[in-house]
């Protein structure tokens, strides 16, 4: 298969893209870098740096690839920052978007885009959520992701587009940075690494849903194939953590016993969170098998020695 991930220098991208070459793919990449390391793109792996945003790089990445599938992980990540400056989000992960699914159009490509399910529903939803709850986000992000999964559903409908979006819980793992939706695991990791006490915003009894960069990575291979009419997918492992019992867990794989400090908690964030990927399931045949004692081993032990 012939893939271009958009994205792919980032975090999770890099995993995907790591993945697609050791199943024997044709991967190119395209990533502006403004977050994503280009130390993580192999060899065999063209890089275009390149905006998303800029509709004619877009068109010419794309003519150039020919891809059969894009995996569209390039964005404004950041819950915080879109709450400061809702346009400069808006416009990387809506035009964005765009610009993708109408280059994707004029190859016959199928798109894959990265959404979010941590940052979708809000409060006061069914825990866990599934996919037929309507979102109710606290924040620019939430809505921004919502918005393009919106033009990929029009495109499915205008184009006859086979395109998917995967609402994707908080993803950890090794090379997470700290600004994404996962990004606590990271700083705990960091803080926990220096024997440092790390900060908790709120009562740390809000919950997310955590999940293993590699069962996410598996859920973009199942949607590439997939021949169903599903278009929205909610991607997650279905339990809530605590943050305060997230903590416990990056102690326990760090052998250690270190107490947080409290601060007041922070706009845009919401109280609660779990997938339901029910549908996933069915339709994808997809379903997490990474604990999360399992994965923050890992995690911890790659950012440890990076701290
Ligand atoms: N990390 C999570 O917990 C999480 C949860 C839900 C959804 N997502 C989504 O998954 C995707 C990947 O997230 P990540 O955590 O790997 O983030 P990341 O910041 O590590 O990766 C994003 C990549 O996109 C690139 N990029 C940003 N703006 C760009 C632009 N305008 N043009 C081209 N490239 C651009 C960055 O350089 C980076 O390499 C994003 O779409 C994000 O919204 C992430």
């Amino acid at each position: 298969m012939r893939a271009l991930v958009t994205g792919g220098a980032g975090f999770i991208g890099s995993h995907l893209v790591d993945r697609l070459i050791t199943d024997g793919h044709h991967v190119v990449v395209m990533d502006d870098l403004s977050t994503g390391h280009r130390d993580r793109i192999p060899d065999e792996v063209t890089l275009h740096v390149a905006d998303v945003v800029n509709a004619g790089e877009v068109t010419d990445v794309v003519t150039a690839a020919a891809p059969e599938v894009i995996y569209h992980l390039a964005a404004q990540i950041s819950v915080r920052y879109s709450v400061a400056n809702p346009v400069a989000d808006a416009t990387t992960n809506i035009l964005g978007t765009i610009n993708l699914l109408t280059a994707a159009t004029a190859v016959g490509a199928r798109l894959i885009l990265a959404s979010t399910g941590g940052a979708m529903y809000g409060d006061g939803v069914a825990l866990p959520t599934p996919e037929a709850c309507l979102p109710a986000t606290l924040a620019p992000y939430g809505i921004s992701k919502y918005c393009a999964e919106q033009y990929l559903m029009l495109f499915n409908r205008l184009h006859a587009g086979r395109h998917v979006a995967l609402r994707l819980g908080n993803v950890y793992g090794p090379r997470q940075d700290p600004h994404g939706e996962a990004g606590v695991v990271a700083i705990f990791c960091g803080h926990i690494a220096r024997r440092e006490a790390p900060t908790i915003y709120g009562d740390g009894k809000q919950t997310r849903d955590y999940i293993y960069v590699a069962d996410v990575v598996d859920a973009f291979l199942a949607a590439s194939d997939y021949a169903g009419d599903e278009a929205v997918f909610n991607i997650g492992t279905g339990q809530p953590t605590a943050v305060c019992d997230l903590l416990e867990v990056i102690n326990t794989a760090a052998g250690t016993a270190i107490e947080p400090t409290f601060a007041p908690a922070r706009a845009g964030e919401w109280r609660h969170g779990a997938l339901d990927s029910t549908k996933a399931a069915a339709e994808l045949h997809w379903a997490s098998s990474t604990s999360l004692a399992a994965g923050i081993s890992t995690t911890y032990q790659q950012l440890a020695r990076d701290t």
